[in-house]
């Protein structure tokens, strides 16, 4: 064994000022061990690490419809994750595409108007599609007869599902195209005062998600930046998250070579490629961000199997470090497997948006009760 040799002081300020830096060491310590996200997401309400329910749990059910963000609810998500428009008599709807030709029978209800752009359908209008339909032909292995004749939902219709069991998730709410809805943030801000959300919400039973009653029970998100400066505005109080990319609008490419031109046979591969143009640039975008009423970023991410939503890799460890050091959280989009929780993790992240919330909270070791069928079946899909 060898000698110890013990630390010899020659005053007791000598042995204070020691004790003293062993004390800061040891915190310094302790501190670096806590995510960096874990408590700017604590100090703003938000759960850490965030799972959000991508357009609701959309694996299992069609996008942003009844079943969908019912059952995100009832396996336990954080969030209810929608994209908001407008229809043209003003009433708020949650629908991603800027038309209705993938997720509706708008070709037939309205064939001479199938690629108009939403905002020129009443909401009586968009009522009469079919928004199920389209899941169960686009994906037969989770095809559902009762997904047959779903609903284009309201804004309200999202937050009575929000309200309506035991689990009280949040809402994380997108200005999706806000240049086509002038106005739209000020008519959110009026939504959810109406309905309560912006102030605090009663809490949930023992042992269920308590989301709507903390802070963050509402986050906004934007990938454009007046949308981010007029959400900022309307709702100075309620935490925002500017979406990343690497294009026209987002933040500067390397190349300027658009898909078409690249000689990439697949899009994922040609996203793969993508990188920022300099480190400056990344750096001008978070800090704009933070500049301008964002407490997060969302940025894309790079998926191991490739597919239609494995985007550009805007979560490269010294990315994250950056982010955090700047004071702001990271939720990336969209992420649905094993492999990429855990590379994504590991690059520092504070949650993700996933199409699949019961995988990621297996992932987070907060597994569902039930499983999805079961969920389903006992709300009568
Ligand atoms: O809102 C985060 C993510 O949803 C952004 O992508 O196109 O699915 O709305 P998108
Ligand atoms: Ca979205």
């Amino acid at each position: 064994m060898q000698d110890v040799v013990l630390p010899r002081f020659s005053t007791t300020r000598q042995w204070l000022a020691q004790a003293l830096i062993g004390l800061v060491l040891s915190t310094g310590t302790a501190l670096a061990s806590e995510p960096a996200g874990k408590a700017l997401s604590e100090k703003a309400g938000i759960p850490w690490p965030a799972v959000i329910a991508h357009r609701g749990a959309s694996y299992d059910a069609p996008e942003e419809t009844v079943p969908a963000y019912v059952l995100a609810r009832e396996l336990g998500a954080d969030y209810l994750e929608l994209d908001l428009q407008r229809s043209q008599d003003g009433v708020l709807i949650a629908l991603h595409d800027d038309n209705l030709r993938r997720t509706t029978n708008v070709a037939e209800v309205f064939p001479a108007r199938a690629d108009e752009p939403v905002n020129r359908f009443t909401l009586a209008e968009l009522k009469q599609l079919d928004a199920g339909s389209w899941f169960n032909k686009a994906h037969p292995d989770r095809a559902r007869a009762a997904f047959k004749g779903l609903k284009i939902l309201t804004l309200d219709e999202v937050i009575d599902i929000a309200e309506g069991g035991a689990n009280k998730p949040g809402l994380y709410i997108e200005t999706k195209a806000p240049g086509q809805f002038p106005g739209i943030e000020a008519d959110l801000q009026k939504a959810l005062a109406k309905r309560g959300w912006l102030g605090e919400r009663p809490a949930a039973s023992a042992g269920h998600v308590n989301v709507a009653q903390r802070p963050g029970r509402v986050v906004l998100q934007t990938f454009d930046k007046n949308s981010l400066q007029l959400l900022h505005k309307a709702m100075p109080q309620v935490p925002k998250v500017l979406l990343l990319w690497i294009g026209p609008g987002s933040i500067p490419g390397k190349s300027e070579v658009a898909f078409k031109d690249s000689g990439f046979k697949d899009r994922a591969s040609y996203y793969a490629a993508q990188e920022v143009k300099s480190e400056a640039d990344f750096q001008a975008w978070v800090d704009w961000a933070r500049d301008n009423g964002a407490l997060g970023t969302g940025p894309s991410s790079r998926l191991a199997e490739g597919g239609e939503q494995s985007y550009m890799d805007l979560v490269k460890p010294w990315m994250n470090r950056l982010t955090h050091d700047r004071g702001l959280i990271i939720h990336p989009y969209t992420v649905d497997a094993a492999a990429d929780f855990k590379a994504i993790s590991a690059a520092g992240v504070d949650g993700f948006f996933t199409n699949r919330p019961a995988e990621l909270l297996r992932y987070y070791e907060r597994p569902a009760k039930e499983d999805s069928d079961a969920l389903l079946k006992r709300h009568g899909y």
